[in-house]
């Protein structure tokens, strides 16, 4: 029996701390930051690992024997389902609630054993209401603006009567900003969000997001309810070295050995792009399956080269389905920073400024010197140089 590729080289879910490849900086500053209570921002482009870094520093602080809760906001519908799963979260951390908060949450409050209530009774008591939002599904939508500030105290409350640090990571946290609108009116929540966090002084806050512009927007500028609190914190180049060091021991899980020179051209065809280079990996592992082999060499990388371009076809589409919608001109100007030209001649110059901006905007640029752009995911800038979208 073979290993699943997709476990070896997982590409659509965040790494397990376990298998992350280099990082160990970030994770190592991420954890001596929140220790030391204070707050940090992550805003970086699409797929490069924020949500595994994070999740790795959240496991490393837990196991130090700090309070942690996490929320991806792209899972969460509402202001009122945002107060519950906080809450739920927050709760959970205490030793001997969880078992009585999935009792009750699955059956009702009149499941509970006595010893099970009395836990509920005492934290309610002790915490106060935004601990009944934990325990009675529902609840936060009778009023769900009042549920999202009781839920927003519990972390200090819960942090300061056990004597312990919380750290709370909000994953996407741009959503709070979002078009969507989907906890409330933007600025009033993030004003009164602020006025929450700057109390919660036993509370250390991760914020993660991948549009970097509408991060950087919250947090900066001097108006905005969150500027200043927290310093932002770029992940790291994973180094090259880290990557042959780790993409051999993933191969090696699988008893797989890789030819020396086809791990040089594996590595060097990711440029260091995380999710790239993992799905080159994994393509290159499930052709070596597919072969019968455990030697890994130039042909199977060029098979899992191939096979990962065109696996993401599907994505790519679309995205340059939102390039065209950005401007007539983007997705010319996205074609030819893919080839390395100059901007075509008959976008006028006024224009390309705005255009790049819009690119990086939008992810799919970045600037690496001045006047100098490249495409971020290289997997993209071949499918813009191979298959030619007009
Ligand atoms: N340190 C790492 N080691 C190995 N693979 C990684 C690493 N970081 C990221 N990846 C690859 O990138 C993919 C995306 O990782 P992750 O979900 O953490 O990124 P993200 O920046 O949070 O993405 P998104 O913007 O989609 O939320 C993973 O499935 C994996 O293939
Ligand atoms: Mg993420």
């Amino acid at each position: 029996m073979r290993q699943p590729s997709a476990e070896l080289f997982p590409t659509d879910s965040p790494v397990p701390a376990g298998q992350l490849i280099g990082r160990e900086d970030d994770v190592e500053q991420i954890v001596a930051a929140m220790a030391a209570g204070t707050h940090l921002i992550l805003a970086g482009p699409r797929r490069t690992g924020k949500t595994s870094v994070c999740e790795a520093a959240l496991t490393r602080l837990h196991a130090q024997g700090l309070y942690t809760a996490e929320i991806d906001l792209f899972r969460i519908a509402d202001a009122a389902e945002l107060a519950e799963t906080l809450a739920v979260k927050v709760v959970e951390n205490r030793s001997g609630a969880r078992q009585a908060l999935l009792k009750a949450r699955r059956m009702g409050r009149g499941a509970l054993t006595v010893a099970q209530g009395a836990v509920a009774l005492k934290m309610k008591t002790q915490l106060g209401d935004g601990v009944e939002l934990a325990f009675t599904p529902g609840l936060a939508q009778s009023d769900p603006a009042k549920a999202l500030d009781r839920a927003l105290e519990l972390p200090q409350r819960i942090a300061e009567a056990d004597g312990k640090r919380l750290v709370l990571f909000f994953d996407e946290f741009q959503e709070i900003a979002g078009p969507r609108r989907a906890y409330g009116d933007p600025d009033a929540v993030t004003k009164r969000m602020r006025a929450i966090f700057q109390r919660s002084t036993h509370v250390s806050y991760l914020f993660a997001g991948s549009i970097e512009h509408v991060m950087r927007d919250l947090f900066a500028p001097s108006q905005r309810a969150f500027s200043g609190f927290g310093s932002f914190h770029a992940l790291h180049e994973i180094p090259p070295d880290a990557w042959r060091e780790g993409l051999r021991e993933r191969f090696a899980a699988d008893e797989c050995t890789v030819e020396p020179a086809a791990l040089e051209r594996l590595v060097g065809l990711g440029e260091g792009h995380p999710r790239a280079t993992m799905r080159i990996a994994q393509q290159t592992h499930l052709a070596a399956v597919q072969l019968g082999t455990h030697a890994i060499g130039a042909d199977e990388v060029e098979l899992g080269h191939r096979a990962a371009l065109q696996g993401d076809v599907p994505i790519m589409e679309q995205l340059v389905e939102t390039i065209r919608r950005l401007h007539k001109a983007a997705l010319p100007m996205a074609r030819s920073i893919a080839e390395g030209l100059p901007p075509p001649r008959h976008v006028p110059v006024g224009v390309r400024d705005r255009v790049l901006k819009q690119l990086r905007d939008a992810g799919v640029v970045e600037r690496v010197s001045h006047g100098h752009w490249k495409v971020i995911n290289p997997l993209f800038r071949e499918y813009l140089v191979q298959f030619d979208p007009i």
